[in-house]
């Protein structure tokens, strides 16, 4: 094993210094079938051979691969990994301790256990509250609303839900949510929309009103989810007033804080977050903006009962009598085999600690309001003044005309962006994760977009 692990290593190097130094192109995306021939898939899967074939076919994967460490990535909502924390996802590889029971992993739980303590902690939650790492932002936010439904509704889980359930969130907000509602049997219809302004961010005061009026209309909102951020605009809704208002209603406080949530280890953007500390429930992707590798994303709760009794399980060889040196996490996930998780966070925070998370998420946020800076300049249009690092811009044209310009941009090999609408309109959308990229690369975007306008 160990020739083969040094060799990925030494090819993964190579890897990282092309990125950096833009030798190789951000994203490729060769055909599928051209692929699979390529790197040999099918013949290897029935006849074996890979590590003597390892080179080449690391050579081939790598070529492929779309490149995060390229400071042209501006694409998704995925962390350009730590390094470190590659080492971590390797010591959890080779040591497979999947710990959702203490014996089967205790410096895994150990890890895990620290890491929701801090991030408990940054949430104002460290007294009483609890939290668990589960496989994703998505798997997070429905065992949120299991936790929310238990409450509302302590009988669905034997009898189903009763009439009228339904869950309030503003339009815009990530799709597992809708997924959460109809995994949940709430019905995906159920996920009604909450009253929001012109940037999509939830009104308070028409929050109240709207909550009331489902009730009027025998309907029990049994959550409220505010975003931290909103995936396609980067913005914060109004945590307290929210907050103030779920508690007047009684109706649990869901914070959907996938991407946003990491700006509470910066004392100078934890105020976007003002208020958490009265929600109920809080999601935190470490594998979005703490940069450990895919997946870890914790969901946190102020009342840890509340966790407890999210799911109900009957497993006899695992939920019987033994030694419990450490705690065991299987009653708090939807996984019964669960990854390392909280220890892939734990490399990514623990190489910098918290203010080099604090120094990356604030780096990154001002490198947004930079870009804006710049677009702006170039004649393009911005969306809404970002709050994190998500920009959405517009070069002059039409909807089709982004579209086309974003298919260029990818084709060249140097930048990679996405696209998401907003108010009716097609935009061009940045997240800048990967700490390598500079100003520098927003004016080449810029340039790259003014010559395709001119071609
Ligand atoms: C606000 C928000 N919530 C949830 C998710 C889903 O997280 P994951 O991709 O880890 O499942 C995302 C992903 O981008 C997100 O932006």
């Amino acid at each position: 094993m160990t020739d083969a692990v040094r060799t990925t290593l030494a090819r993964l190097e190579t890897y990282l210094a092309d990125a950096a130094a833009r030798r190789r192109p951000v994203i490729a995306q060769p055909p599928i079938a051209e692929l699979r021939a390529r790197l040999g898939l099918d013949a290897l899967i029935r006849e074996g051979g890979l590590e003597a074939r390892l080179e080449g076919f690391l050579d081939a994967h790598l070529a492929a691969a779309t490149c995060l460490q390229h400071p042209g990535n501006m694409g998704h909502q995925v962390s350009v990994p730590e390094p470190l924390a590659a080492a971590g996802a390797l010591l959890d590889a080779v040591t497979n301790n999947p710990m959702a029971i203490y014996e089967m992993g205790p410096p895994a739980v150990a890890a895990e256990a620290a890491m929701i303590g801090w991030m408990l902690e940054k949430a104002g939650w460290a007294e009483g509250g609890a939290g668990v790492f589960t496989h994703g932002g998505s798997l997070a936010n429905l065992t949120a609303l299991a936790a929310a439904r238990r409450r509302a509704a302590p009988e669905a889980w034997a009898e189903g839900n009763p009439p009228g359930l339904c869950v309030v969130a503003p339009a815009c907000s990530h799709y597992s949510l809708a997924r959460a509602a109809g995994i949940l049997g709430l019905g995906a219809r159920n996920l009604v929309a909450a009253p929001v302004d012109a940037e999509n961010r939830i009104r308070p005061g028409a929050l109240a009103a709207a909550l009331a009026d489902l009730r009027a209309h025998g309907r029990t909102p049994m959550a409220v989810v505010a975003n931290a951020c909103a995936t396609a605009t980067g913005l914060y809704d109004p945590l307290r007033a929210v907050a103030e208002v779920c508690r007047e209603a009684g109706v649990w406080l869901h914070v959907d804080g996938a991407h946003g949530a990491s700006a509470l280890a910066s004392p100078k953007l934890r105020r976007l977050l003002d208020g958490v500390e009265m929600a109920d429930s809080l999601v935190w992707d470490a594998h979005k903006m703490l940069r450990a590798p895919g997946l870890a994303a914790a969901v946190l709760v102020r009342s840890a009962a509340d966790l407890d009794a999210a799911f109900e399980e009957e497993a006899s060889y695992l939920f019987h009598a033994k030694d419990q040196p450490g705690p065991d996490l299987i009653h708090r996930t939807v996984e019964c085999t669960k990854a390392g998780l909280g220890l892939k966070a734990f490399f990514a925070v623990a190489a910098h600690g918290e203010a080099g998370v604090a120094a990356y998420v604030e780096g990154r946020t001002a490198l947004a309001a930079e870009a804006v800076a710049r677009f702006r300049r170039a004649g393009f249009a911005v969306a809404v003044e970002p709050e994190s690092n998500i920009v959405l811009f517009r070069a002059p044209g039409d909807d089709a005309h982004q579209l086309a310009l974003r298919r260029a941009l990818l084709a060249g090999g140097e930048h990679y962006l996405t696209a998401a609408e907003f108010g009716g309109r097609q935009w061009l959308r940045l997240t800048l994760m990967n700490p390598d990229t500079t100003a520098a690369d927003i004016d080449a975007l810029i340039g790259a977009i003014s010559r395709d306008r001119a071609a």
